[in-house]
């Protein structure tokens, strides 16, 4: 079984997502993470998102995801990139590498590559990437809900990062489009607990 959980900017996903596939016993799949790995990766590299170097730069590096139901983890050889890619540089800079459909087909294709079950997070998952999914989910809240969850995960001001995330909602307009059948879920009078609770109750028996 695939179950997809997509949705806007710090809406839940990987927390709802990890909740989710632990209570099934399965791992989770951040795609965002591998959009994240390549930003980070580019920036490093001094090569910009539409530099015809980058997707052979990527395929190159000794890079290994592991989606595991706890949480997801990135590694760079022995270096763990985990951390590193959850960085308002790599925010900022994020959307343009999203944009490129040479590099989305780069994370596409790890992301198909991976063996059900397992529940996949992002924008993407339940149109583009695994349109035959079992369960679809897309989660919203507003854009100052988002923000005050993720100032408690973060040094910066509310209001710097609402104004982030605002910035990306517009730029990953294009991929973040739930599907039709998917379930909508306002995150935002919810508990994290109360969200996975919505899910495994709407889940095919
Ligand atoms: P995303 O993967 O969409 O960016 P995260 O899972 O990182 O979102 O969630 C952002 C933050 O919001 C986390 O600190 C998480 O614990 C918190 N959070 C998620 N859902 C809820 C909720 N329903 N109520 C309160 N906090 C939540
Ligand atoms: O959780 P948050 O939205 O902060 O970040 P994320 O899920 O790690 O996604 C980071 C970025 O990757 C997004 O802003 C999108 O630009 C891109 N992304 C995407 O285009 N498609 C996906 N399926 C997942 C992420």
């Amino acid at each position: 079984m695939i179950v997809t959980i997509d949705g806007v900017a710090a809406s839940g996903k990987s927390s709802v997502s990890s909740g989710v596939a632990r209570a099934l016993g399965v791992p989770y799949v951040s795609s965002g993470l591998l959009y994240r790995a390549a930003t980070l990766l580019a920036h490093e590299a001094g090569l910009a998102p539409h530099d015809p170097a980058l997707l052979p730069h990527l395929e190159a590096q000794p890079l290994r995801f592991e989606p595991l139901a706890g949480g997801n983890r990135l590694w760079l050889g022995e270096r763990e990139l985990t951390a590193d890619v959850q960085s308002a540089a790599v925010d900022a800079g994020v959307s343009a590498v999203a944009a490129r459909p040479e590099l989305r087909a780069w994370v596409d294709r790890r992301l198909r590559a991976l063996t059900p079950p397992f529940v996949a997070e992002g924008r993407d998952m339940g149109t583009a990437v695994f349109p035959q999914a079992q369960a679809k989910f897309y989660l919203t809240a507003s854009a100052r809900v988002r923000a005050q969850r993720r100032a408690a995960e973060r040094p910066e001001a509310v209001d710097e990062i609402e104004a982030a995330l605002l910035r990306r909602d517009e730029h990953d307009r294009a991929q973040s489009v739930p599907a039709p059948e998917a379930h909508v879920i306002d995150t935002g009078p919810l508990t994290l607990q109360g969200v996975i609770d919505t899910i495994l109750a709407a889940l095919p028996q």
